[in-house]
């Protein structure tokens, strides 16, 4: 991975195994204040020593250490003397490792047991003594190693947490990162912060006050960069902390598409324009002839997209072009899109979209990448907006997809159609905010069916388009439910698209998970 842009002075290395929750480990040490970094198994032990970690938590995984060639826990770990955590899988290669055994479970454990806490393990000093947690294995540690004892034990497990209070090793067969792992927060703060000693200073100020000054040193007292803007949190974040980090240095280009959504031009104008408290350079090119141009008579969604894609990059590469002496490109890349694509052979697969993307732009006109927020969750994204002073509208805004309204357009993209959608999404958002419930789901908006349907309004029959509504509940997009909105306010909603539209004659609900439907129609 690059050099960090905020790196603290007190790490946790979280090495990992491939668990479908080490990013929620991660998550959850710096929920308490903590800075950590996810690195795979395999990372050898002079990157562990580089990384200079206060200490390592060991993620589960799928393999199984009673099997021949498994993955092992790096020799360094245990070589610097700093504690140690394994959770499931890692507790079991450590059981390995230092002297202890594992064997297949007869019965496996998947879901909710009981723990009760044996002896006086510090890990779980405090709590009660009995709780509940969550669980997912097949083997467990038979035999811990030498030093250790056990502290905590299940009907099935005997073994199902192990600690050597002396040279700081523990080890947890259930999964504390999970909410459903009762005290799960506690077991991990009283880790890292009072066995690991770690400092807790890993605070949204503190966070801004770093990376400006990494920012300050990559690129130097020359640099200029520029930034492609879209009014979403990410490039909103990363552009504040550029022009915190060297002013007038940055020049933000915002391109407007012509598919962005009622308002929105003037909303980021406004957030980041001179009357604001954080004036930044910031370029709006008014291309959205351009792009419709590009979408014109066509209907397929890739189709779609793909002329999207292309045009925005010709728009950028011209505007980047005129502004002289830009050595930098600025990128709002986030964290998940770092361990996304840097995913180890057990990782998840690649789902990074995003229209920042800017096609082979940086190796066409000799740009260094500059990427403020890569070692950023989305939530301490957020945090760091607010402590720069960008307004918490812009900060809790619902995620908008780089193709805009085309995308919720379905089919060809025509002016006056999304005209109409735009009207009836604004009304959809401004009624969801007002009910309180726009902070209750993930994301929501209006798509456009051009699809006729009669309808009557007042005396006359009306015979025009249907627009649907969406609202999904989720914390991370790749699976998602349909919102159960209050009926009163879908009716309301309904009945004031339908009367102050009059492209309008039905109003549809969308009822589909994801999956099997996606988030966007098209
Ligand atoms: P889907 O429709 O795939 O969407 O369930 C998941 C999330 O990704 C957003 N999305 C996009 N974002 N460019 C983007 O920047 C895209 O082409 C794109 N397509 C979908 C979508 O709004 C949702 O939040």
């Amino acid at each position: 991975m690059a050099a960090s842009a905020s790196v603290a002075a007190d790490r946790i290395l979280i090495v990992d195994f491939g668990s479908q929750t080490t990013q929620l480990i991660a998550r959850r040490v710096r929920e308490h204040g903590v800075y950590c970094e996810i690195h795979p198994f395999d990372m050898g032990d002079a990157a562990v020593r580089a990384f200079a970690p206060k200490a390592v938590i060991l993620s589960g995984g799928p393999e199984t250490v009673t099997a021949g060639e498994t993955p092992r826990i790096p020799d360094a770990v245990f070589d610097s003397s700093v504690p140690v955590l394994g959770i499931c899988y890692g507790m079991q290669a450590m059981a390995a490792q230092l002297g202890g055994s594992v064997a297949p479970s007869a019965s496996r454990e998947f879901g909710h047991a009981r723990v009760g806490t044996v002896g006086g393990g510090d890990l779980f000093a405090g709590l009660d003594a009995d709780f509940d947690v969550w669980m997912s294995h097949g083997d467990r540690v038979t035999c811990q190693p030498p030093g250790f004892a056990v502290a905590a034990a299940t009907d099935n497990a005997p073994i199902a947490a192990m600690a050597d209070v002396e040279r700081r090793y523990y080890g947890v067969q259930f999964h504390p990162e999970v909410t459903h792992t009762q005290h799960g927060g506690a077991i991990i703060r009283r880790f890292v912060r009072d066995i690991a000693g770690c400092a807790g200073d890993w605070t949204a100020a503190g966070i801004a006050e770093r990376a400006v000054t990494e920012i300050r040193r990559e690129v130097g007292d020359e640099g200029r960069v520029i930034l492609g803007l879209s009014g979403g949190v990410d490039s909103s974040v990363a552009a504040a902390l550029l022009a915190r980090a060297i002013g007038d240095r940055l020049t933000c280009v915002f391109v407007d598409n012509g598919l962005l959504r009622k308002g929105e031009v003037a909303q980021v104008q406004e957030a980041f324009g001179p009357s604001n408290a954080l004036p930044i350079n910031l370029l709006t090119v008014d291309a959205a002839a351009e792009f419709l141009a590009a979408l014109e008579g066509l209907e397929d969604p890739e189709a779609k997209r793909r002329a999207i894609g292309t045009t925005f990059i010709d728009v950028f590469e011209r505007e980047a072009k005129r502004i002289p002496g830009v050595g930098w490109l600025g990128q709002g890349t986030i964290y998940p899109d770092v361990i996304e694509s840097a995913a180890s052979k057990f990782g998840k697969a690649h789902v990074i979209k995003s229209h920042h993307n800017v096609g082979g732009l940086p190796e066409r006109m000799h740009l260094k990448l500059v990427e403020p927020l890569r070692d950023l969750f989305k939530d301490e994204v957020r945090a760091v907006g607010l402590a720069l002073g960008l307004p918490e509208r812009l900060v809790h805004r619902h995620p908008f997809p780089g193709p805009g309204l085309a995308v919720r357009v379905l089919g060809e993209v025509r002016p006056e159609y999304l005209d109409v959608l735009r009207e009836a999404d604004a009304i959809y958002i401004d009624e969801l905010r007002q009910a309180g419930y726009y902070d209750q789901v993930a994301q929501a908006f209006a798509v456009y069916l051009p699809v006729k349907s009669v309808g009557v309004v007042g005396d006359a029959r009306r015979y025009e388009h249907v627009i649907a509504l969406r609202a999904v509940v989720t914390t991370d997009f790749m699976t998602a439910g349909w919102a159960e909105l209050p009926h009163e306010l879908i009716a309301k909603v309904s009945n004031r698209i339908v009367n102050e539209l009059p492209g309008v004659s039905r109003v549809v609900y969308d009822v589909t998970s994801k999956p099997p439907g996606t988030i966007e129609w098209e």
